[in-house]
């Protein structure tokens, strides 16, 4: 997993918590390197899972709601990282659409060792858009999150429903949008 995703981790449990509690997340996973991530690095997976989990204990919230408030803080940065992605007269459904074949492809090319989630997306008429979510890593209540934040980004009023199609090894979720016209 990229470290950009460990860095902007640990800085929103900064925020939202306190600078304590990411200082006793990171004692509690015992990690090879101390917590110390750079955004361009590589890490194992699994040191995601045990800082969210010792988060989850700490903060006495459940793992999903943090990964679905992780997944909101991620997509407001990673706008604020990389604008390019962003252009001007782009809307929700249509930016999503793309999430597969136009962002994670050009993520693939910055960090050509980036593990991404694979996204079916079909369009289902002009405000609907089904994406099918499947990954080894089973993420999707971060996929959630990134979601939501991307509707409160483009500011429209998107209804989002999401279906674990499969809980078992490799994770498939469903989520189904509409847009609701003012
Ligand atoms: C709402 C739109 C997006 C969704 C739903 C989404 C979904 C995800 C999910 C769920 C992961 C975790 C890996 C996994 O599940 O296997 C991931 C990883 C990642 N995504 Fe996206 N993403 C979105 C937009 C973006 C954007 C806009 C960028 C960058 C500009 C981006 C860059 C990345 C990077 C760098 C990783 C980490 C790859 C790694 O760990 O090696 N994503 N994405």
């Amino acid at each position: 997993m990229k470290g950009i995703v460990f860095t902007e981790f640990l800085e929103m449990v900064e925020k939202t918590f306190s600078p304590e509690t990411a200082d006793q997340i990171i004692l509690a996973s015992e990690l090879p390197h101390g917590g110390a991530y750079t955004a361009v690095g590589t890490y194992p997976h699994a040191e995601m899972v045990s800082l969210v989990v010792h988060l989850s204990e700490v903060s006495a919230t459940p793992v999903p709601d943090l990964l679905r408030t992780f997944g909101r803080h991620l997509f407001s940065r990673f706008v604020a990282l990389y604008p390019a992605f962003f252009p001007s007269g782009m809307d929700t459904l249509t930016f999503l659409a793309g999430v597969e074949t136009h962002i994670h492809a050009e993520v693939l090319k910055l960090y050509p060792d980036a593990q991404l989630p694979r996204f079916d997306t079909r369009r289902a008429g002009e405000d609907e858009l089904v994406m099918d979510y499947r990954s080894d890593r089973a993420m999707h209540d971060l996929a959630e999150g990134l979601i939501h934040g991307c509707i409160q980004h483009f500011g429209e009023r998107v209804h989002l429903r999401k279906e674990v199609v499969d809980g078992t090894g490799g994770t498939c979720a469903r989520f189904v949008l509409r847009r609701e016209r003012l």
